[in-house]
């Protein structure tokens, strides 16, 4: 008898799998087979700087950043934890947004400066071992999104996200999918970082960044004194993909603030420096979600994308890059998404300050 309860309990597992990842969309962010001597090797190279800086169409500039010295490819790949995305939307009809045409854009925008009493909008932060960018980008821009709406200074937590989403986000540190972020603000909401830190707190500064860590336990509890966990809460009112055009993705940041994108990443984005961005040389490593936060038109009149990694300040220009906006390029323009922060829980807290909650990770 309890034999047969268990046979017909697997058997609904392998069905509900079968189901989920049947549906899972294989095109797009795909990385390519690495050989074991490629994993092994470092993800810095000399030859990779010295193509890109010689190249003059490239229109960046490349070097040996000091976020990935003695850093092998596999480490590098580790962090890149976004997975292919849900192709029919099984957590139910995500919907896409688009804009009114005739909103007038400006010709540059950045989001820390047209809503600078947000400091969180420019905050770079490090993922340290963990491939955790998915759920990263989701809560640094859902941070940014509360601040803009509520006036309020929040940094919400991303270990709720990693820890306790489960598989409907993905498997945590290895790899996720942005949109699963978004339908679980919505439908669980998110704590503050005050409530529950960052495990990985000291970033990839130790030797090799080894070992790489799991994913932590969800807890549900406040480590900070007299917090509740379930009124430290912070909800979205909706997720949502962005159309494809460039002007909906402009009017989308525009109106409500920094989005999520997803992007592949080649050997060659591990040496950004500065300048605008496009791929040049090196294997496709694997799919990175970031936060973009604004857009422009370079002195050589390349059109670009801003965005804040979270790879340290070490890494890129001062933790920010710019890449090549109305080109899809490395498939950025495909993947945004984004959410409505909730007043639930915030309005009745509007007044009591948020300030300490800006903690640096
Ligand atoms: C990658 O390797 C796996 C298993 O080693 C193989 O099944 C798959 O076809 C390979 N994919 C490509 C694109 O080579
Ligand atoms: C957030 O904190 C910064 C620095 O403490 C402050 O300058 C800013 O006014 C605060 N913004 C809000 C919306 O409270
Ligand atoms: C960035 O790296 C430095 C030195 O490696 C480290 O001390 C700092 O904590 C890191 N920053 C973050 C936000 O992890
Ligand atoms: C990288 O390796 C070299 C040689 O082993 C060592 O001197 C250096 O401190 C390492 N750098 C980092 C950031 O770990
Ligand atoms: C916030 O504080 C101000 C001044 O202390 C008060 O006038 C206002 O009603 C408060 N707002 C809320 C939402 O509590």
């Amino acid at each position: 008898m309890a034999n047969n309860h268990i046979m017909l309990y697997l058997a609904s597992v392998i069905l509900l799998v079968g189901i989920i990842s049947s549906s899972f969309n294989m095109q797009g962010i795909a990385a390519e087979n690495l050989s074991k001597q490629k994993l092994t090797s470092r993800i810095l190279q000399e030859e990779i700087v010295k193509e890109v800086n010689e190249n003059p169409n490239a229109g960046w500039k490349a070097a040996l950043n000091d976020r990935f010295a003695n850093a092998t490819v596999a480490e590098f790949k580790r962090l890149l934890g976004v997975k292919p995305t849900p192709k029919n939307e099984y957590l139910g009809g995500v919907p896409v947004v688009t804009h009114d045409t005739s909103l007038k854009l400006p010709k540059e925008f950045d989001a820390r400066t047209a809503w600078s009493q947000c400091t969180s909008i420019g905050r770079i932060l490090d993922q340290g071992h963990c491939g955790s960018c998915w759920a990263f980008g989701a809560v640094e821009s859902l941070s940014d999104r509360f601040c803009i709406k509520y006036n309020m200074n929040i940094s919400l937590s991303v270990n709720d996200l990693l820890a306790c989403c489960g598989f409907l986000c993905g498997q945590g540190c290895n790899g996720g999918h942005p949109i699963s972020a978004w339908l679980y603000f919505k439908h669980h909401g998110v704590v503050t970082e005050e409530c529950d830190p960052y495990f990985d707190k000291t970033g990839c500064s130790h030797p090799g960044c080894e070992p790489a860590w799991s994913t932590p336990k969800c807890v549900k509890k406040c480590v900070g004194g007299n917090q509740l966990w379930d009124e430290s809460k912070h909800y979205g009112v909706s997720a949502y993909r962005v159309s494809h055009d460039p002007q909906d993705i402009m009017a989308e940041v525009y109106k409500n603030g920094p989005v999520e994108v997803a992007f592949t990443v080649y050997e060659d984005f591990a040496h950004y420096k500065s300048g605008v961005y496009k791929h040049i040389t090196g294997s496709n490593i694997g799919g990175h979600a970031v936060k973009l936060i604004g857009w422009g038109t370079s002195d050589d009149g390349e059109d670009y994308w801003l965005l804040a990694n979270q790879w340290n300040r070490s890494w890129g220009d001062d933790g920010y890059f710019k890449i090549k906006r109305g080109t899809n390029e490395c498939g950025i323009e495909h993947g945004v998404v984004a959410g409505l922060p909730s007043d639930k829980n915030v309005v009745r807290g509007i007044n009591t300050s948020d300030d300490v909650l800006i903690s640096s990770f």
